[in-house]
């Protein structure tokens, strides 16, 4: 199967009552564990990459390692995906680069850390899904925002400012209405990265009320949450254990997210958990074989690794079953479909 646009996953899991985990990549290694785990739990899947990771990957090698992981197995359905486009440019050469799906994420100015205002949102998102939707390609758009900076992109703002820009759940309908997307990324006090909450979350921090409201007044939208690794303390430990520093830290529990899929999320952002794993991984190969020196002893410990964080989200988030039940649609397809 080729690529697919990533409307045609998120409405399968909104027909199903599940969620996908929308997976970063920035190489070989990680789009290998990606679709092994795919493999064994029989998941379609969502990859996304961060304007960081087209960067790194000077597009052409992730084009050609996604094309790889199509042709190897051809019967998983995958979503090739923008993560945080910053303009309408960055869309719009992502979908030159074979992406079937782009988010255009409005609700920071272009700078990627400016908080931006609603009107000009709405503009930008609404001038990416017209040209994303006549090839097919689908929309993730953002209202409100989260914590944190993940390489240069973010508002810098700490977990106490972040609640001061969670999504408005009417503001929600009257976007979602304006500028049609097929998905909409809500701020919900969660940030990026490993430092999101100082202690296991509850409601007054991780404000799950706002994601029941908005798919109330939402029903037939597809939400996703961003910042949601769950930080697995375990994780943490490996790092810690093996000459890693990592402070006190909490993420998003899986039963919130769970919590979310039974409120209309389908899309659940997860780049942490496998930047956790895959450090420690190869942290523990650098402190107990001191004389390594080949790549391929620490990176395929740390391949396997992450393998093991997309199997369990996968599991958890009920996308594992589903790859053979998706009829297999192209963006031209999709194209004539809006
Ligand atoms: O948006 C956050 C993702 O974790 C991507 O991070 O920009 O460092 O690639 P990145
Ligand atoms: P985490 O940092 O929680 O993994 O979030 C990733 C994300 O939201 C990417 O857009
Ligand atoms: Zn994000």
């Amino acid at each position: 199967m080729s690529l697919v646009p990533m409307r045609v996953l998120l409405d399968h899991a909104a027909e199903n009552d599940y969620g996908l985990a929308a997976f970063n990549v920035n190489n070989m290694e990680q789009i290998q564990a990606i679709m092994a785990a795919a493999e064994e739990t029989e998941s379609p899947v969502i990859i996304q990459a961060s304007r960081g990771a087209r960067d790194y990957t000077n597009d052409a090698y992730l084009r050609h390692l996604m094309l790889a992981a199509a042709e190897l197995h051809p019967q998983i359905p995958i979503a090739m995906h923008q993560d945080h486009g910053n303009s309408p440019e960055t869309c719009l050469s992502a979908i030159e680069q074979g992406f079937t799906s782009v988010m255009m994420d409005g609700s920071l100015e272009a700078d990627g850390k400016t908080p931006a205002g609603f009107e000009y949102n709405v503009q930008v998102t609404r001038q990416v899904v017209e040209a994303a939707h006549a090839r097919g390609v689908t929309v993730e758009g953002e209202l409100g925002c989260l914590g944190g900076v993940e390489d240069g992109h973010g508002a810098g703002l700490s977990s106490a400012e972040a609640l001061k820009h969670l999504t408005d759940p009417a503001q929600a309908e009257e976007f979602v209405a304006r500028t049609g997307v097929d998905a909409l990324a809500v701020a919900i006090g969660t940030s990026h990265g490993a430092y999101k909450f100082t202690k296991k979350p509850t409601g007054d921090v991780l404000v799950m009320s706002v994601i029941e409201e908005i798919h109330r007044r939402l029903p037939k939208t597809h939400l996703v949450m961003h910042g949601s690794s769950s930080v697995p303390q375990e994780l943490l430990d490996i790092i810690r254990k093996y000459g890693g520093e990592m402070r006190e830290t909490y993420g998003v529990p899986v039963e919130e997210i769970r919590r979310g899929i039974a409120n209309g999320v389908r899309k659940i952002n997860v780049d942490t958990d496998n930047r956790l794993a895959m450090t420690g991984a190869i942290r523990k190969v650098f402190a107990t074989k001191k004389g390594e020196f080949d790549p391929r002893k620490y990176l395929a410990p740390a391949r396997e690794a992450m393998k093991r964080v997309c199997l369990a989200r996968m599991t958890a988030f009920g996308q594992a079953g589903n790859a053979a039940k998706l009829n297999p649609t192209t963006c031209r397809e999709m194209a004539g479909a809006y």
